[in-house]
């Protein structure tokens, strides 16, 4: 029987993987914790406990105490936050990974860890981005990214721990909030959409970027888990694909359901880290290997959205 820790899942990603996780493990087997405060959807489904990510001790009790089998280390800070922040961003992100996978080491614990497109940079080529290529990232949050990547592959190799990753597209979902990355203009525009009929986006409208709906998401992370060790083959993380739309496409497609729906350009900060990023990315790789397959596309995600959504913001 697995005993499992989620790290961070209070975050866009965590609450549903913890709600995945507790249907397969059962409830009580599926310890979450986070520094905030425990979400109300996971308030009830199983065990909470508030934790800094970075508390190595605080981790490490827990872990021995409950016999933890498999962590899921989420908490990290996202591209746009990260750049407000860079030197926090590099030590949340960095001392988490590290501990956890010393921990994996001394108690032999398998470990998921999520990388991300903002590993990619400016000289990467940008169509269909490979799995091996150029990597030099320009955000903070990238370079952890990236080093983390190779952090892992290195407690991979000196101490034969189980450590798996994929480098996630931008998430879409309509259960949890994401928080400061810059794919994030693609969930607030639903919302909008519904609330106001008209969305202001902070990109400009032919910037293409790689996304996938967290249906897809949290599918990938548990196949990528359970598949056999002797399957994977590649160890840095995966690329992983599902879509790829510019902000006018989001938009358009909107549109069509929603017809007076208005869409307007601002660019920020933001547009620069967008640009530095691939367009759309390669996952054969994750295809051969492990057999994933995404099943959400813009159409099936937009009316999944916006059937969910306005049931919970009683539209
Ligand atoms: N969605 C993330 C971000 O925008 C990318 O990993 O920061």
């Amino acid at each position: 029987m697995e005993k499992v820790l989620v790290i961070g899942a209070c975050g866009q990603i965590g609450v549903e993987l913890t709600l995945a996780l507790r249907k397969i493990h059962g409830g009580d087997n599926v310890w979450a914790s986070d520094i905030r405060d425990e979400n109300p959807l996971l308030v009830g489904t199983g065990p909470y406990t508030s934790l800094d990510a970075t508390d190595a001790e605080g981790t490490r009790t827990l872990v021995k105490r409950e016999g933890v089998t498999q962590i899921y280390l989420l908490a990290a800070l996202l591209s746009a936050t990260g750049e407000k922040n860079p030197k926090l961003c590099w030590d949340l992100n960095m001392t988490s990974l590290r501990q956890v996978l010393d921990l994996a080491v001394e108690e032999k614990i398998k470990i998921f860890w999520p990388s991300s497109i903002a590993v990619f940079g400016t000289t990467t080529p940008k169509v269909r981005t490979p799995q091996m290529t150029v990597i030099e990232p320009t955000t903070m949050y990238g370079i952890t990214k990236y080093a983390g990547e190779m952090l892992c592959q290195y407690y991979q190799k000196r101490y034969g721990i189980d450590v798996r990753s994929v480098r996630y597209p931008g998430l879409i979902s309509w259960k949890s909030e994401p928080g400061g990355g810059t794919t994030d203009y693609a969930v607030d525009i639903y919302i909008q959409a519904l609330k106001e009929g008209k969305y202001t986006c902070f990109l400009s409208e032919n910037t293409p970027l790689p996304m996938m709906y967290m249906d897809d998401a949290i599918r990938a992370t548990i196949e990528l888990m359970q598949a056999p060790a002797d399957m994977l083959k590649t160890h840095m993380a995966y690329n992983l694909s599902a879509m790829s739309f510019t902000p006018k496409e989001i938009a358009e497609v909107i549109k069509k359901r929603i017809p007076n729906f208005e869409m307007s350009y601002a660019p920020d900060h933001r547009q620069a880290i967008a640009d530095s990023w691939p367009g759309s990315i390669d996952d054969s790789v994750a295809r051969n290997e492990w057999n994933w397959k995404h099943e959400f596309d813009l159409e099936k995600m937009t009316d999944t959205m916006l059937e969910n959504l306005k049931t919970k913001l009683g539209k």
